[in-house]
């Protein structure tokens, strides 16, 4: 028997990145895993940079892996940034999967800008995704949670949550609030027994990543040797993290039973806080 036999987990932004990572890790222990995704967003102020970001199209091809590995799976194509959108993919889950047991809010979108220079937009849309996407999957998802008898949430925070970073505030700010949101949902319902903690990966060369070391490149370098110096010089391990690692860590998650509202790093050492 596989340690989350039985459980049924939902992954937003699941298509790919850490979210297919963390869906995959959950499926590889045992757990039916939906993911949700989105085809197109409302601005290209993320690291896309295009409205058509093929979200929903990638979240099928990773509901198809989760099927190969002997598991439930269904993508769900939902905006965590609506309501009404968050509402009916919980719905979707518990009709299709018969319930919900571990709610992973991953969806997260990133922009550079100082601050003097910010656009309304890029502010808007950062804290549309990142933050009130988390307030509006978890309070979709509470009411599944309590028909189980509790378990677990998982928001994706970042070490951006815990330090800030020049160009990025927006980004920082965004993910300072899931951390204390993490923190304070984590004592409204440990009574109802759902625990609430949040991860805080590190640097991990996805979409985000793609985009970032492009954008911080200095002159006359390539976005390789961006990627490559960020990597040496910001992370103490020298390494960067992985999809699976963050994986890993919502596996043990879901097994802790006396682990609640924690914001934990992934991080190879870059923040110890
Ligand atoms: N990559 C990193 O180094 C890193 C580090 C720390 C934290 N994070 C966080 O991890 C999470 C996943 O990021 P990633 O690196 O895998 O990026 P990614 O771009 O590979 O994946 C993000 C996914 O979220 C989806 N998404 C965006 N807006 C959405 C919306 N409104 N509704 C539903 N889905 C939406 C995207 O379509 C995409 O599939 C994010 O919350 C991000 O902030 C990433």
């Amino acid at each position: 028997m596989s340690q989350l036999d039985g459980k049924v987990a939902l992954v937003t932004g699941g298509a790919r990145g850490i979210g297919r990572g963390i869906a995959l890790a959950l499926a590889n222990a045992g757990a039916d895993v939906a993911v949700s995704d989105i085809e197109t967003m409302p601005s290209t102020a993320q690291q896309y940079g295009a409205t058509a970001v093929g979200g929903f199209t990638q979240a099928r091809k990773t509901a198809e892996e989760i099927i190969a590995l002997g598991r439930r799976s269904l993508a769900i194509q939902a905006d965590v940034t609506q309501k009404g959108d968050t509402r009916r993919m919980v719905e979707e889950v518990c009709g299709a999967l018969g319930g919900l047991d571990i709610m992973v809010c991953n969806a997260g979108v990133v922009n550079m800008a100082k601050v003097e220079d910010m656009s309304e937009d890029a502010w808007d849309l950062t804290f549309a995704v990142n933050t009130k996407g988390v307030f509006l999957s978890c309070q979709a998802a509470i009411p599944a949670l309590k028909n189980r008898g509790g378990g677990l949430i998982i928001n994706i925070a970042s070490i951006a949550g815990k330090s800030g970073f020049g160009g990025l505030a927006h980004y920082c700010a965004s993910k300072f609030a899931v951390v204390g949101f993490t923190n304070s949902l984590a004592k409204e319902l440990a009574q109802a027994n759902i625990r609430v903690n949040a991860i805080c990966p590190g640097i991990l060369r996805t979409q985000m990543w793609e985009y970032l070391a492009e954008s911080l490149k200095q002159p006359d370098e390539s976005k390789e040797d961006s990627w490559q110096r960020w990597v040496k010089n910001v992370i103490p391990q020298g390494r960067p993290q992985t999809p699976d690692d963050i994986g890993q860590l919502a596996v043990y998650l879901s097994v802790a039973e006396n682990v609640t509202g924690q914001a934990i790093n992934v991080d190879g050492g870059i923040e110890l806080h």
